[in-house]
């Protein structure tokens, strides 16, 4: 058996499944709607599309989780749908510099967020840590590819950097709760 714990322990784990499976699916949005912008073969949409497959196997993985274990997603997913789609195609539209700046402020933000939860996990649920690690060295790996893109020469990058990560913080507060 995995780590099931009766009262808090099986809610702790199950609000963050939620909030991780909400991330993903926001990640599959945000890159659909920065490839839908971005020029097919223009190098970034090359490394975003390699980052979006990887985020589709993510999502897979916490959506098995959830089906096995019968949590139930966040209420607010239409809502990251389109918000998702929205943030991708914006900073698309902006340019290719602030697509990156995009990916380089959300994983910035996922790295210590999945940070947080192998901290709580300690050595309580040995499955869902063992792919918490795995999803974040590959997130960490798509901010650093962000990086050396070039993201930080996007016009206004300092706010957009702050104004994204507000929003990716708000989305995991929301997406634990609701
Ligand atoms: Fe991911
Ligand atoms: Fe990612």
């Amino acid at each position: 058996m995995t780590g099931w714990r009766p009262g808090e322990r099986q809610a702790d784990v199950a609000s963050m499944l939620r909030v991780d499976q909400a991330g993903e699916y926001g990640a599959t949005r945000i890159y659909a709607g920065q490839l839908a912008v971005l020029r097919p073969n223009c190098p970034e949409a090359k490394m975003i599309a390699r980052m979006a497959a990887q985020e589709q196997r993510h999502l897979a993985r916490f959506d098995h989780l959830m089906a096995e274990r019968r949590v139930r997603p966040t209420a607010l997913q239409p809502l990251w749908n389109v918000a998702g789609f929205a943030l991708g195609a914006a900073t698309a539209l902006m340019s290719e510099k602030a697509a990156l700046a995009c990916t380089d402020a959300i994983e910035t933000e996922i790295d210590r967020h999945y940070g947080e939860q192998l901290d709580r996990l300690g050595d309580d649920d040995p499955e869902l840590a063992a792919d918490i690690a795995e999803f974040r060295a590959e997130e960490v790996e798509h901010r650093d590819t962000a990086r050396a893109a070039g993201a930080a020469g996007a016009i206004g990058y300092p706010v957009l950097n702050a104004a994204i990560r507000a929003g990716c913080r708000l989305a995991i507060a929301l997406s634990k709760r609701i």
